[in-house]
């Protein structure tokens, strides 16, 4: 068995947890910094890698306590080096790096988003690979097909905004404040979901790429013209969102090799519209269908603790010149979607 020290600061969350090869959560701490970026209706890159510098080491410290472990009965160290804000991601970094150094233990340099694409394993021993995975987080929409540790096939992305950013965006042009997703989601139960005619972009497109910024522009447009309330533009936006993942999956499944498995993750994986559509898509295919644990949706340590537990036991260790990096797509051989922008 191993244990596996986890650190993640790649966005707005602080976090550090220790997990074990067998699965057991022996700890993890979250530290949140939303009343830090509130003010500012979203993420201050700035301000994020000063909380992480700040909170991160005795957090380690909290997580090594609550596991009732010391440094050296770990056997490895796992860090998120990327995607993120990149001064964020480098604090997690060389933190992970200097305990490494400290005690000699192996560094394993984890990307964020196979944190979120391999979290499900954690929790469910019957999910083996191959798997179907809708990735939907603040910064990423992509269907992947997860072929084993370090090996992804990216079937689809976003040509322009993640799924999370709309609902964000949408918050933020409801007033609603950030994060957005579950307050979206909340007043969304309130409303009616057909009163606002809303776009659903690419819908029935060849590719089965995503596409929310028109969904975004139509939510202003609706809300500037006075004509509907909060409840309903919420819910109608809701809708309209969880019909375009879903006729994107539908598409992708057409196009990929039959698997047993259709997995979420990611933070708006949180969304309780959202699973119950993919709870029917995987029904409909006769596959099962693995949602993590809400805390395991959005950003954590034990994510990054257990890709670090998979890495380790398949030998993918780094060297302490590892880099951090902003950008660090899942399967850098996957073709650019066609009219994608800087979003990977
Ligand atoms: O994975 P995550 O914690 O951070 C990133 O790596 O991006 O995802 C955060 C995103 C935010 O955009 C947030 O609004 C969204 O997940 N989110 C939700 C819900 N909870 C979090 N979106 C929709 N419904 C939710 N309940
Ligand atoms: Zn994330």
């Amino acid at each position: 068995m191993s244990i596996i020290l986890g650190i993640e600061s790649s966005c707005d969350e602080t976090a550090a947890a220790v997990v074990t090869s067998d699965r057991q959560i022996l700890s993890h701490k979250l530290a949140g910094q939303e009343t830090e970026h509130a003010p500012f209706g979203g993420v201050v890159p700035e301000i994020a890698a000063r909380a992480h510098a700040e909170i991160l080491t005795p957090l380690i410290q909290a997580a090594l306590d609550e596991a009732e472990l010391g440094l050296n009965d770990v056997d490895a160290i796992a860090a998120t080096a990327g995607p993120g804000l990149i001064g964020g991601v480098m604090v997690g970094l060389v933190t992970g790096k200097a305990l490494a150094m400290a005690s000699g233990k192996p560094l394993v340099a984890v990307n964020h988003l196979e944190g979120h694409a391999l979290s499900p394993r954690l929790v469910n021993p019957e999910l083996g690979y191959p798997y179907l995975l809708l990735l939907v987080s603040g910064g990423h929409c992509q269907i992947l097909r997860v072929e084993g540790v370090n090996q992804y096939r990216r079937l689809a992305t976003t040509i322009d905004d993640a799924a999370g950013e709309a609902f964000d965006k949408t918050a933020k042009i409801l007033g609603l404040g950030y994060p957005g997703g579950p307050k979206v989601e909340a007043l969304a139960k309130k409303g009616d979901a057909s009163a606002v005619p809303l776009p659903r972009p690419l819908k029935g497109s060849k590719e089965p790429h995503f596409s929310f910024a028109g969904l975004k522009s139509a939510v202003l447009r609706a809300h500037e013209s006075g004509k509907f309330a909060d409840v309903d533009i919420a819910a109608s936006f809701q809708q309209a969102t969880v019909d375009c993942l879903k006729d994107r999956l539908d598409k992708a499944l057409l196009e990929t090799k039959p698997v047993k498995h259709l997995v979420v993750a990611g933070g708006v994986a949180a969304n309780g519209a959202i699973r119950a559509m993919l709870e029917q898509v995987a029904a409909d295919n006769d596959m099962a269908f693995t949602a993590p644990p809400l805390w395991l949706c959005t950003d954590n340590a034990a994510m990054i603790a257990w890709a670090g537990v998979e890495r380790f036991a398949a030998g993918l260790t780094d060297g302490l010149d590892v880099t951090a990096k902003p950008r660090w797509p899942l399967d850098p051989g996957a073709t650019k979607a066609r009219g994608a922008g800087v979003k990977a």
